[in-house]
C-alpha cells in the first residue's frame, strides 16, 4: 500500500459532528496493520458551508466525512 496521509480537522465544528468518531475509527484500523499516518489539525475553513466533519486524505479533501467515505478513498490512494 502506498503512503496515506489522513488530516482530520478537530476544529470546533467537525469535533461536534464526529471528528474524534473519524478519528477513533482510523486510530482502530491502524492497530489492525493499516498504514496510515493521521494528523490532527486546526479548521479548514469549512466548516460554514456545513460541510463538517472534513477530513485530508493526501491532496484530496471529503467533506461531510464518514469512516465508510474516508476509508474507500483511503483504499483508493493507497494502492499500489
Ligand atoms: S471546524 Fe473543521 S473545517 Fe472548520
Amino acid at each position: 500500500m502506498k503512503p496515506v496521509t489522513v488530516q482530520i480537522c478537530v476544529g470546533t465544528h467537525c469535533t461536534m459532528m464526529g471528528a474524534m468518531n473519524l478519528y477513533e475509527a482510523l486510530q482502530s484500523m491502524q492497530e489492525e496493520g493499516l498504514e496510515i499516518t493521521i494528523d490532527l489539525v486546526r479548521c479548514f475553513g469549512d466548516c460554514k458551508a456545513n460541510e463538517a466533519p472534513v477530513v485530508v486524505v493526501n491532496d484530496k479533501k471529503i467533506v461531510s466525512a464518514t469512516s465508510e467515505k474516508v476509508m474507500e478513498y483511503i483504499m483508493e490512494v493507497g494502492k499500489v
